[in-house]
C-alpha cells in the first residue's frame, strides 16, 4: 500500500491526483527558483569580486526592461498557482450533491459515525468504493478535524454548527484517517479507517448491521418524546409552529422580512436557539432545547426534519420513517392559514 514515492500517502480518491499534481508544480518551482538564485549568487560572487584593493566599481543607472521582466514573470507564475489552486479547492470543498450522507460527531477522543440506515461505528467509516460520500460533522467539546490522507481531504469540525467534507474513493482497502487538530491530551490517538468497499460487499455490510434504528426513526422517537409534535405536528397539525413536512431545503421567510434556506444548521439553531430566527407569522414561544438533546440526539432530529422532506434526493438512502410520519403527497396549508408556514 505504499505509493511510489513514500514522502506522500498512497492516492485514492477522485481529488488526490489534482491534489498532487498542484503540489509537485508548486514544488517544482520552488526548488528551480531556489537552485537558480543559489547558483548565480555563487556565480556573480565570483565573477564580480573585487580584484585589487583600489578599484572603483563602475556606476549601474539600472534597467526598466530588466526590472519589468523580473516582475512579470513571478507574477504570472504566482497567477497560474493561483488559478490552479483556486480550481482544486472548489473541487474539493464545494459540497456534493447526491451523495450518501453520514454524520460524524468528533469527542475527546474518539469519532462517533452514524449512517442514515441505522448502523453506528466508532472510529471506523465503512463507504462503498466510486460513490461521492459526504461527511456531515460536529464535536461535542473541543475543534477537531478529520483528516484522510489518501483521500487528500481534511476539514475541521467544530462546535456549535456543522461542517461538510465529502471524497470519492477510487479503491477498496483500508485508509487512515486522524484528528489533524490538537484537542488535548490523546489527540494522537483520535484516529481510525476508512473501510472502502466493493459496492457488494458495501451492501452486504449493511444488512448484516442493522438492529439500530435509522438517524430518522431515533429522531422521530425523539421528537414524539420531547413534545416537539404538539406544535410541529408532522402533518401540520398542531399549528403553533411552523409545519416541518418540506422544509428542509425550501426558503423560509422570517419575520423581520429576510429569507433564509433551511439547512442542517437553520434546523439546528432553530432547535438550540429558537429566537434567532423566527419564521413570520409565528410567535417567539418555542422553548430552547439546548442543553436538553446531546450532540447525535440533534443529528437524529435534524435527519428526522430531512426525511419529511421527500424533495431531497440525499434522503433516498435512507429507510423510511415508520408508516405514520410519511408526508402526505402534498404538503397540507398550516390550519392557522400562515402563508408562510413553511
Ligand atoms: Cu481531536 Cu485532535
Amino acid at each position: 500500500m505504499q505509493s511510489w514515492f513514500s514522502f506522500i500517502p498512497e492516492s485514492a480518491s477522485t481529488v488526490s491526483g489534482d491534489v498532487d499534481a498542484l503540489y509537485f508544480y508548486i514544488s517544482g518551482v520552488t526548488v528551480f527558483f531556489t537552485l537558480l538564485i543559489a547558483a548565480l549568487i555563487v556565480y556573480f560572487v565570483i565573477r564580480y569580486r573585487r580584484r585589487n584593493p583600489f578599484e572603483i566599481p563602475r556606476p549601474i543607472e539600472g534597467s526598466t526592461k530588466l526590472e519589468t521582466l523580473w516582475s512579470a514573470v513571478p507574477f504570472l507564475i504566482a497567477m497560474t498557482i493561483f488559478v490552479w489552486g483556486a480550481k482544486v479547492y472548489f473541487m474539493q470543498y464545494r459540497p456534493a450533491q447526491n451523495a450518501i450522507e453520514i454524520y460524524v460527531v468528533g469527542k475527546q477522543w474518539m469519532w462517533k459515525v452514524q449512517h442514515a440506515t441505522g448502523q453506528r461505528e466508532i472510529n471506523e467509516i465503512h463507504v462503498p468504493v466510486n460513490r461521492k460520500v459526504k461527511l456531515i460533522m460536529t464535536t461535542e467539546d473541543a475543534i477537531h478535524d478529520l483528516f484522510v490522507p489518501a483521500f487528500r481531504v481534511k476539514t475541521d469540525v467544530v462546535p456549535g454548527k456543522y461542517t461538510t467534507e465529502w471524497f470519492e474513493a477510487t479503491k477498496p482497502g483500508r485508509y487512515h484517517f486522524f484528528c489533524a487538530e490538537y484537542c488535548g491530551m490523546n489527540h494522537s490517538g483520535m484516529r481510525g479507517f476508512v473501510v472502502v468497499m466493493e459496492p457488494t460487499e458495501y451492501e452486504n455490510w449493511l444488512s448484516g448491521n442493522v438492529g439500530q434504528s435509522s438517524p430518522a426513526a431515533a429522531g422521530r422517537t425523539m421528537f414524539e418524546s420531547l413534545g416537539c409534535v404538539s406544535c410541529h405536528g408532522a402533518n401540520a397539525e398542531g399549528g403553533r409552529g411552523p409545519a416541518l413536512i418540506g422544509n428542509f431545503g425550501s426558503k423560509v421567510v422570517l419575520n423581520n422580512g429576510q429569507s433564509v434556506t433551511s439547512d442542517e444548521g437553520y434546523l439546528r439553531e432553530s432547535i438550540l436557539n429558537p429566537q434567532a430566527k423566527i419564521v413570520t407569522g409565528f410567535g417567539p414561544i418555542m422553548p430552547s432545547f439546548q442543553g436538553q438533546v446531546t450532540e447525535e440526539q440533534l443529528l437524529q432530529l435534524v435527519a428526522y426534519i430531512k426525511s419529511l422532506s421527500t424533495a431531497k434526493p440525499e434522503t433516498a438512502t435512507a429507510k423510511p420513517p415508520p408508516p405514520s410520519a410519511q408526508p402526505s403527497a402534498t404538503p397540507k396549508a398550516s390550519p392557522r392559514g400562515s402563508p408562510n408556514g413553511k
